[in-house]
């Protein structure tokens, strides 16, 4: 890159940074006060705000265009289901699918996973096979390979982690070598922030034959997600984590294992032809998306793509990125505060315990001052298990996050102490 590049790609990101900082204002609910203080926002990771933009969409839809999908020949079943679709198209260009065939709706990442366990992987799975998952993983990308190991007689191995929550990438490698039949891997840890180089975990498994699926839930809304350069065979994530409405997701999956893959569910619009001595299925992706779907969630979380795309992911990455150091920098220097999750490489999330305050009563304290944060095992046991602790108290940022909303936190912890003193 020359240097006049350079200089116009800082004053591009630079512009968009503070493109970012102005995002605030397009969130209708961080417009208010909690017990007379203006409210902190510091629970994304468990659901993050919606914007304007995507309420209003979802407004509109429901206000001039709702009926069914792919079943009308009217005006509003042909609206509803352009809306619907165009959505799929906005998902598939946001995560670089190939095709529009591989950009599933789902519930959420739960279903997601769910799906891929089920469809894909039980009936491949014998006695004795293997799959394996990593230490950090929310429940919803444990519990599902917990059920078909069940089903199947198959056994699940875990990838251990490190001190600062990093998973053991050697560990992984030979448990990879020792014939597994699956990998199931988060991008990014909802408990501790951890961003996994998925790249090379990725070739190792691919190299094995192994296919492997990504929880991808905490990663689409702060980092820039393409399927094809990660080379993932699944990718499952939800849109109440990226500005969308709740009870939507997507599951990506590459065209030839979908294709391969049996029905999930069963019911209508999945299937091309029914009748009593059989039924033929439907097209991908309908193949999987049996009965009337969320169809003003997949509108939302169109709506949500585009904002995201306009505000731009390379600007809200660098802006979180920067934030979430300026906050565990200024966490660390309070007395008695103990961090929990100091991997090298983290997005968004900051886990921490305070003195010996419960962190159900360090957020009801907070929460007396107008901020709110997650409190508890953060749907991740396993995770406080290692740390020998029932829970953590967890500060989760957003690209509508800035310094203020840190320093308030701080300044919180301390009248929390001071309580507690
Ligand atoms: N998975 C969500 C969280 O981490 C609920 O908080």
């Amino acid at each position: 890159m020359t240097m006049s590049e350079q200089i116009s790609k800082v004053t591009e990101l630079a512009t968009s940074l503070s493109g970012v900082a102005k995002c605030r204002q397009d969130f209708p609910c961080l417009a208010q006060t909690i017990s007379d203080h203006p409210l902190v926002y510091l629970d994304s990771a468990a659901s993050s705000q919606q914007p304007l933009a995507v309420i209003e969409k979802v407004v509109d839809y429901h206000s001039h265009d709702h009926a069914n999908v792919h079943r009308g020949v009217h005006t509003l079943s042909h609206r509803a289901t352009e809306a619907y679709e165009g959505a799929r198209d906005l998902v598939q260009t946001f995560i670089n699918a190939g095709s529009r065939s591989e950009v599933v709706y789902t519930s959420g990442t739960t279903e997601s996973i769910n799906l891929v366990a089920q469809s894909f992987c039980r009936p491949k799975l014998a006695p004795g096979d293997k799959i394996l998952i990593t230490h950090l993983e929310h429940h919803s990308n444990i519990v599902p390979w917990q059920l078909v190991c069940e089903q199947t007689g198959a056994e699940l191995l875990v990838a251990p982690i490190n001190e600062a929550g990093e998973v053991d990438i050697d560990n992984l490698f030979r448990q990879l070598e020792s014939g597994v039949k699956m990998l199931a891997i988060a991008h990014v840890s909802n408990a501790l922030g951890t961003i996994m180089p998925l790249r090379e975990i990725i070739e190792k498994a691919h190299s094995l034959e192994v296919p492997v699926l990504v929880d991808g839930a905490q990663a689409v809304p702060h980092i820039s997600v393409d399927v094809q350069e990660l080379d993932c065979d699944f990718y499952a994530f939800s849109g109440h984590k990226m500005f969308g409405p709740t009870g939507i997701g997507i599951l990506f999956g590459r065209e030839t294992l979908l294709d391969a893959m049996p029905p999930y569910q069963g019911g209508g619009d999945m299937i091309l032809e029914v009748r009593f001595d059989g039924t033929t299925y439907n097209d991908l992706p309908y193949k999987f998306e049996a009965g009337t779907p969320n169809i003003s969630g997949a509108i939302g979380l169109g709506a949500a793509v585009s904002y995201l795309q306009t505000v731009g992911m390379h600007a809200i990455s660098a802006h979180e990125h920067e934030l979430l150091q300026y906050m565990t920098g200024q966490l660390d220097q309070v007395d008695g505060l103990r961090l929990i999750g100091t991997a090298a490489d983290k997005a968004s999330v900051q886990s921490f315990l305070l003195d010996d305050i419960h962190p159900h009563d360090l957020g009801t304290i907070l929460d007396h001052q107008g901020v709110a944060i997650r409190t508890g095992h953060h749907c991740a046991m396993p995770v406080m298990d290692f740390y020998g602790v029932p829970g953590t108290a967890r500060a989760s940022l957003a690209l509508y996050n800035n310094q203020d909303d840190v320093d308030r936190l701080v300044a919180a912890l301390t009248t929390a102490k001071e309580i507690f003193r």
